[in-house]
């Protein structure tokens, strides 16, 4: 049984795993707009991996007998002035999320809950993984500096992004 401390803090992270599937999704519209493909297919797919860390919390809370209360989800941002501005802001972002899943995972130690211990440890993962891909993309875009044919070479290499769940997680 999660404890109501726990409980609490696992459903503003639901919350923040969904205003990020919104977030994301709200810059791949941006991106469509100004056809920019591949990156707002990017984006897509980011909003597709965000819902599906929601959802791992979501199902964690239920086998742990826990009660899920979903919150209102702020408006995300709907106008940015350069793709450089979409990944600050986006690297900003993951570096959010992940302080919030280090402390999660500080209250789980502090309350030596083991199951959610080693739950959150795919996530402290994740969030590695998460920070450097967006940061290898933004390092890209500054260097090339607005050119046209590098700007389409990263619209194509992200143009092949696909969502696929981890097998032993879907
Ligand atoms: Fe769910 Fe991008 O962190």
């Amino acid at each position: 049984m999660l404890s109501n401390n726990l409980q609490n803090a696992i459903n503003d992270q639901i919350n923040k795993e969904f205003f990020s599937e919104y977030l994301y999704l709200s810059m791949s519209a941006h991106c469509n707009t100004i056809n920019m493909d591949g990156i707002a297919n990017y984006f897509l797919v980011q909003s597709q991996e965000e819902h599906f860390h929601a959802m791992k919390f979501f199902n964690f809370v239920n086998d742990r007998g826990g009660k899920v209360e979903l919150k209102a989800l702020a408006a995300p941002k709907v106008h940015f002035k350069s793709l450089i501005e979409i990944f600050e802001e986006t690297l900003e972002h993951e570096k959010l999320v992940t302080a919030s899943i280090n402390s999660l995972m500080d209250i789980a130690i502090k309350e030596n809950d083991h199951a959610l211990i080693s739950f959150l440890k795919w996530f402290v993962d994740e969030q590695v993984e998460e920070e450097s891909t967006v940061g290898k993309i933004l390092h890209k875009l500054k260097l090339i500096d607005g050119d046209g044919h590098g700007l389409l070479m990263i619209d194509n290499e992200l143009a092949a992004k696909v969502f696929t769940p981890p097998a032993d997680n879907a």
